[in-house]
């Protein structure tokens, strides 16, 4: 058998986790998902979700991709007879996520240009949509946006160059992608408590509304938030974890990584809303005004505008788009490596071939979104690969480990390399408590979508949606029974 590809130095796996973990989700998701939750309160729920299904699925997934030395197909195929398709299935997820973080990727890229001479002017939002040419609707495609092109085809190459160079390559490059956004959101903050209104800002991220905790959207929202935040559900982790060495900690990785990511997120907060707090304060606006479109609206059009009243504002501007680009690179190259992983390990392709496989049509894709249209479709693929793709994958582990392979084997596995213990719990929450939380999700957003169309999409686009979300599990059935390598088997021969 080939000797397995292997971190290159200790630290390598956790950076590669933080890296991937830490995300546009942390600095954009995060913050937005605070202020609109309840404040400092949405912390409870946020923590509870942590406990009670990020950190099981984490544990759940370095276990399965330790123990079974393999990224998610054949990791599963191994742990139980039947099961390579629900490897497949979270990589069919992860690879539509693929074909759409690249292009915000690429806007971020050509961000950083714009900030050198604040070319976005004052009617920021308007610059937004300009840029993007943005069409009135999904049905409108329009051309291919020539500069979001160029930005996009940089991006593709950087992350084909780093997944080209393999698992030591990837281990090298996370020193920096993982390590820098850390360093900018620190110089991000400082610079933003020093400004004048940040306290109110702060005050309206932070100020705890206990009663929103009634209201089961912010659950909901917790839930989907930690899931997307930790890169659980998309193999990417199982594919990580297989290159460990055989005497690997995991239990004390999870811990590590679970709490350095909600921590990294907690940072953004302050770092975007005193910002936030001092633009209101400039254009004597109410906080919540100024923040009042989360998610990307808040980086690519709230934050130009912050960014053209801070003294020394081209620097900063380039700084934070900077920021952008490092947070997004390491969780797009993630998603990567654990599609080739897939591939390479069910064919036992060369990685040169591997990598062209999943990143041509990866790019090909992608470049729907960066058409005019573009931006309508990104929101309708993203709203549906996280509502359905990621937490039916997540419903699907824990059935899977839960009911069928035995959360035991993998607790057992994980407690014999660690020094810290994993309890019972663990197996409570895989069987019960995980699956209940996340079909409470699934049950919640079902209702929603079929009684409100989303983000006022005509139906037919939203179909396309549904249609993908069930071609997910279809494509993974088909790729499940395509011939394997024979390699791949030859594990189970030797632990049977
Ligand atoms: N965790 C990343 C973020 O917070 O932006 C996004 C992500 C990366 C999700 C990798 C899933 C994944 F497998």
């Amino acid at each position: 058998m080939k000797k397995r590809e292997n971190w290159s130095w200790r630290g390598a796996f956790i950076f590669a986790v933080l890296g991937s973990a830490v995300g546009l989700g942390n600095a954009w998701r995060f913050p937005y998902m605070v202020a609109q939750n309840g404040g400092g309160a949405f912390l409870i729920p946020y923590i509870f979700a942590l406990l009670t299904a990020g950190i099981p699925l984490m544990l759940l997934e370095f276990g399965i991709g330790h123990k079974y030395m393999s990224a998610p197909p054949i990791a599963y195929r191994r742990a139980g007879k039947g099961l390579e398709m629900v490897g497949w299935w979270g990589n069919a997820a992860s690879f539509v996520i693929i074909t759409y973080y690249g292009v915000v990727m690429a806007w971020a890229i050509n961000y950083v240009v714009h900030a050198l001479n604040l070319s976005w002017g004052e009617d920021t939002t308007g610059f937004f949509l300009n840029f993007l040419r943005v069409s009135e609707g999904p049905g409108v495609l329009g051309r291919i946006n020539i500069p979001v092109l160029i930005s996009f085809l940089i991006g593709w190459i950087m992350v084909v160059a780093i997944v080209y160079s393999g698992v030591t390559g990837v281990g090298k490059v996370v020193m920096v992608t993982a390590t820098m956004p850390v360093i900018l959101l620190i110089v991000l903050a400082i610079r933003g408590f020093t400004l004048e209104g940040a306290a109110a800002g702060l005050d309206y991220y932070l100020s705890p509304n206990f009663a929103a905790l009634s209201n089961l959207a912010v659950w909901r929202d917790a839930y989907s938030q930690v899931f997307f935040s930790l890169s659980v559900g998309m193999g990417v982790l199982i594919a990580y974890a297989s290159y460990l060495p055989r005497d690997a900690e995991i239990a004390n990785n999870v811990f590590i990584a679970s709490l350095a990511d909600a921590g990294i997120a907690f940072l953004a907060g302050l770092a975007i809303f005193s910002t936030v707090g001092y633009m209101a304060a400039q254009q004597g606006a109410a906080v919540a005004d100024v923040a009042g479109s989360g998610g990307l609206g808040l980086a690519f059009m709230v934050y130009p505008k912050v960014i053209n009243l801070l003294p020394g504002a081209p620097f900063f501007g380039v700084l934070f788009f900077l920021l952008l680009i490092t947070l997004a690179i390491d969780s797009q190259f993630s998603l990567v490596e654990g599609c080739i992983g897939a591939i390479m390990d069910k064919w036992n392709l060369k990685r040169s071939t591997a990598v062209a496989a999943v990143s041509l049509p990866g790019f090909l894709i992608g470049l729907i979104f960066v058409t005019d249209g573009g931006l309508h479709w990104l929101d309708i693929v993203d709203k549906f690969v996280n509502s359905y793709g990621l937490i039916v994958v997540g419903l699907v582990e824990c059935i899977v480990l839960g009911w069928i392979i035995g959360p035991k084997k993998i607790r057992d596995h994980v407690n014999g390399l660690s020094e810290i213990k994993v309890g019972g719990w663990f197996d409570f929450c895989v069987k019960y408590l995980t699956p209940a939380a996340l079909i409470f999700i699934l049950v919640y957003n079902l209702v929603i979508d079929l009684k409100v169309p989303y983000g006022g999409y005509p139906q037919w686009a939203l179909n396309v949606g549904w249609v993908m979300v069930i071609l997910l599990p279809v494509i993974a059935f088909i790729l499940s029974k395509l011939k394997t390598a024979g390699e791949a088997d030859e594990y189970m021969e030797e632990q049977n």
